[in-house]
């Protein structure tokens, strides 16, 4: 029988997911899992058909070489895309991108190009047929590994990363500033921006060990990095 989320807890909640029905899972989980970030992603269909939509069950699975993931509720213009041409692009959505994003999660039909509807142009890919957003701070260009479909809807789409995109504005000293770069996250229905950012210094177990041995317990140092 499925139940309904109860409007208050007095005492934690001890959950069997399969008593909630998928939707109420699906509000449990986009407001555990967060603050996510937001695969902006660019198929194109066989009939040439360019399309972008936001995914923010997303996230990076390998670096040697690099693989991403993200998956796909239904069989959406997406899905069937990646089916045809499994090739793509993958934006990461900076906080001047969020209204374009928005827009192009309408479900427009499938042969509507959502990068005219949300205003985007194009930029040819080097190694993928799907356009990449010319407005995109950082973008990867992918190819399908493998697609695994999970539970009752879902398609987990795996991707080997064969080309990375990264504007100068967010780059210093070697490595992606978080400064300029301002990502945005999913947090449960809404947004988030960066909020102030921390460094933890991780003690080795030499260190624990040593500190407990003359009764201390070992701290972490925190520093703040705004
Ligand atoms: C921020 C955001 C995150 C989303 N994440 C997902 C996701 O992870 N998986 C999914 O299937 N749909 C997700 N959606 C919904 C799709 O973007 C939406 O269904 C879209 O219309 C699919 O477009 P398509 O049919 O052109 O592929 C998300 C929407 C937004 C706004």
């Amino acid at each position: 029988m499925t139940e309904t989320p109860p409007e208050h807890l007095s005492e934690p909640l001890s959950l069997d997911p399969s008593c909630w029905s998928p939707q109420d899972i699906y509000y449990l989980n986009a407001a555990l899992i967060v603050p996510r970030p937001i695969a902006w992603v660019s198929t194109l269909s066989s009939d040439g058909v360019s399309n972008i939509s936001p995914h923010s069950y997303f996230n990076g699975i390998s670096d040697d070489p690099p693989y991403v993931m993200f998956s796909i509720e239904g069989e959406t213009d997406t899905y069937a895309n990646l089916r045809d041409i499994p090739e793509c692009t993958i934006s990461f959505v900076t906080e001047d991108l969020a209204s374009a994003m928005e827009l192009s999660a309408v479900k427009f039909p499938s042969d509507e190009d959502e990068f005219e509807w949300a205003d985007l142009e194009k930029l040819e890919s080097e190694c993928v047929r799907p356009a990449r957003p010319k407005s995109a701070k950082a973008c990867l260009e992918c190819l399908v590994d493998r697609i695994i479909d999970v539970g009752n809807v879902n398609h987990m789409i795996i991707l080997k990363v064969v080309h990375y995109h990264v504007s100068p504005e967010i780059w210093d000293k070697g490595r992606i500033n978080m400064e300029t770069y301002r990502p945005i996250g999913r947090l449960g229905g809404q947004y988030t921006k960066m909020g102030s950012r921390f460094k933890q210094r991780r003690p080795t177990w030499i260190e624990i060990r040593n500190a407990n041995s003359t009764g201390v317990k070992q701290s972490v140092e925190v520093t703040s990095c705004d």
